[in-house]
């Protein structure tokens, strides 16, 4: 195509190909094992399939309604009650929408204005900058402290002015694999409680946490709870990413500035899944079980690279174990991710490209969502390093 002079100055200057795209390629390239995207290599459970199926053979195929089938909405309130006894309006206070990523999105475009600070807790899932930038927002940089990647609230105490619009958290922790508990809830109540700040909390990794810890939502804590946007997906829940459904929770007033932006970015998410899921989260409730069958992947996996030279501390949840290779070799975490992937046959992701300004522990994060014959093949190869 001839080029029409460039007229357009880049919204988005420093960003590129992900990172994600990047390793996938390169581990495709290379025949290597792919631990570096987040996704499950298992099927979807099949009354769930075919649930979908069935609904698009009735005829579910149109538009749904803005704030999705009320149905689901429903259900997703009492899931609420039941596990965190948060009571929300399904008719005012939750709406579906394309993926845990759109609900982001969705929620700072409601809020963010030019010029307004958000807080943002490194390393950081990778949309969550990008769409601060792009609503005029400026992220404002708090770093996790090793070696347990916990949050220093003195750290946030000390970047909070009259400018800070949204602090955003996330837990369980990609890449990270850290948990917040109840004190990091009580501490983040401190901060805000009295002010006009607001939450973003990412909880799609709610039911993906080990030994014996419990989720701690934002929604069990009132005066957290009035101020938060709280971001779920299916894609975790039901091993389905590429389907890219997920839900967000609010109080009224700030669900409804949600709303005016999410009817103008989808207006609306797939039906014949959000009928399938309402259905489906009605007749069962095996989201229980995801925390134990994630927990025995992660064993296994940490089990398998015992004697390696990686060192670890176990994910506390998430379904990303980090590994450490400070002595194998003193490279750049990204020249070693990607020296992995070319000679020994394991696609990473190295944590530093989740940092504004690259932070290099000599960590790389692993996605153990895969079969237990993948995760055996993939350790065989760490341990012949
Ligand atoms: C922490 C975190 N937040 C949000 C998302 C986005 O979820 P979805 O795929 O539903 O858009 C992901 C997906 O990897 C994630 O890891």
């Amino acid at each position: 195509m001839p080029k029409y002079p460039n007229t357009i100055s880049s919204k988005l200057p420093k960003v590129g190909t992900t990172i994600f795209t990047v390793m996938s390629a390169l581990a495709n390239e290379h025949k290597a094992i792919n631990l570096s995207q987040g996704f499950p290599n298992f099927n979807v459970n099949e009354r769930l399939v075919s649930l979908i199926n069935q609904k698009m053979k009735e005829g579910l195929n149109q538009y749904a309604p803005m704030q999705g089938v009320p149905k689901l909405r429903e259900v997703l309130c009492e899931k609420m009650e039941k596990l965190y006894g948060a009571k929300y309006h399904p008719d005012k206070e939750v709406n579906i929408t394309s993926g845990g990523t759109q609900a982001i999105y969705s929620a700072l475009t409601a809020v963010i204005r030019e010029g307004d600070e958000v807080i943002v807790i490194e390393p950081a899932y990778d949309c969550y900058v990008p769409a601060i930038e792009l609503n005029g927002g400026i992220p404002i940089y708090v770093q996790l402290k090793a070696p347990n990647h916990t949050i220093d609230w003195n750290d946030v105490k000390k970047v909070v002015t009259s400018k800070t619009k949204v602090i955003m958290i996330n837990t369980p922790h990609n890449p990270m694999g850290s948990v917040m508990t109840a004190k990091d809830m009580h501490e983040l109540e401190k901060i805000v409680g009295g002010t006009n700040i607001l939450i973003i909390s990412d909880e799609v990794y709610e039911h993906i946490i080990f030994d014996g810890q419990k989720h701690e939502s934002v929604c069990k804590y009132p005066v957290l709870a009035e101020r938060s946007f709280i971001v779920y997906s299916f894609g975790k829940t039901y091993h389905a990413t590429g389907w890219k459904m997920g839900y967000c929770f609010a109080p009224e007033n700030l669900m409804a500035e949600f709303r005016k932006v999410h009817q103008f970015i989808v207006f609306t998410s797939n039906t014949p899944i959000q009928h399938a899921l309402a259905d489906y989260i009605k007749e069962s409730d095996d989201y229980n079980e995801l925390a134990e069958f994630y927990q025995k992947k992660r064993d296994f996996f940490l089990k398998q690279i015992q004697g390696s030279r990686f060192k670890f501390i176990p994910a506390s949840g998430s379904y990303f174990q980090l590994l450490d290779y400070s002595a194998i070799s003193k490279e750049k975490d990204t020249d070693y991710a990607i020296r992995l992937t070319k000679e020994n046959g394991v696609a990473s992701i190295p944590t530093s490209v989740f940092y504004h300004k690259p932070v290099d522990d000599k960590l790389l994060r692993f996605c153990f969502a895969k079969t237990d014959d993948l995760l055996k093949k993939a350790a065989e190869k760490l341990c012949a390093i």
